[in-house]
Parts: C-alpha cells; structure tokens; sequence
C-alpha cells in the first residue's frame, strides 16, 4: 500500500496536521506540498489538506484537485480560523467534496489555525466576514497538541478503511 500526503499550506498550520496524518500511517508513505508534485499516479489513497480561504477551497487547492484521476481515494483535511464544527469551514468542505465529483472521498477532517492578525483586521472590515474575523481571533494556539491527535486518529481511520 502506498499513502501521498498532499497539503497546500500557506503559513503551516495545514502542514503541521500533514505531518502528524503522515506519522500516524505505517505504509509507504510520502508527504509534500503539492508544489512539489509532479505525479499523483499510483497512490491507493491520497490525503489532501489545505486551509479555508474565503469560506472555500484555495484556487491553488482547486487546481490540484483537478490534477487527480477519477476514482482515486482520497481524504480531506483543513484549517481554518473559525470555531470547529462550524456551518463556514463545513460549506469549505462540502466544496471541497463537491469539487472532487469524480473521485472516491472517504472522509474529512478540520480543526482550527491560527490567523495572521493582519489578515483579520483586513477581511473583518467587509460586514460578510466580520463573524468569522471575530471568531478567528481565538484560534492562536491551534492547531494544538489535541488537534494533532485528532488528526493521527482520523489518519488510522482512513488508512483502514482503505
Ligand atoms: C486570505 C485568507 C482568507 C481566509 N479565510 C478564512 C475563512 O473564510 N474562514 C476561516 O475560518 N479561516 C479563514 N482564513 C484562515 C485560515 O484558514 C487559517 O489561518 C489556516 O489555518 C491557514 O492555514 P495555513 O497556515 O496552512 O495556510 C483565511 C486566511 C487567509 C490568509
């Protein structure tokens, strides 16, 4: 069995949770940004993590995802700076999901990242994110020892449903 561990990570809180996802599996087993990518062929499941941007996937994210052969297996993950199990970073999901019609999701998972405070002050002053801005400012000590936890078991999970 062999696992790609593909992550899209701007200020690395999504790769901190691929690096855990990556420890927790105990196959062959590669983890890389998807800049690094140049063949997602021969993987029987990829994980593929980025962060919500504008209560979506990242353009960047979107194009990668096109890249992936119809029926792959794949797994989600994301960050983002609002409140776990919220209904903003789910609709990101959701797209993600929706995005990838052709291919064979087999789960997700999301925990909270940390903001750049520039980053809030800037987008909380557009009334549509000022919800989400004001949450985020809580998320600065994530992800956290727990959200990496959770991360390996969701990893565990994945890897044997596989
Ligand atoms: C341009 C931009 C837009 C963002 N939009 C959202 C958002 O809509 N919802 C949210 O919860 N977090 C949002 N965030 C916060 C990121 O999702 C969060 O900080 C994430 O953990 C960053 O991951 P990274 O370090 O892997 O890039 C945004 C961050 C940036 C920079």
């Amino acid at each position: 069995m062999k696992i790609l561990v593909a992550y899209y990570s701007e200020t690395g809180n999504t790769q901190k949770i691929a690096e855990a996802i990556f420890d927790a599996i105990d196959v062959e087993k590669e983890c890389k940004s998807i800049q690094d990518i140049t063949s997602v062929e021969g993987y029987d499941l990829i994980f593929f993590g980025f962060p919500v941007q504008m209560h979506s996937v990242p353009t960047k994210a979107a194009v990668f995802m096109g890249q992936i052969q119809a029926g792959q297996k794949i797994a989600f993950f994301s960050t983002h700076g609002s409140l776990r199990g919220g209904q903003l970073p789910q609709q990101a999901l959701e797209h993600a999901v929706s995005l990838a019609a052709k291919l064979k999701v087999f789960g997700h998972f999301n925990c909270r990242g940390k903001v750049n405070p520039k980053i809030i002050d800037a987008l909380e002053k557009d009334p549509v994110n000022k919800a989400w801005a004001e949450e985020a400012r809580g998320a600065l000590r994530h992800p956290d020892e727990h959200d990496l936890e959770d991360a390996r078991i969701f990893a565990r999970e994945m890897r044997s449903k596989v």
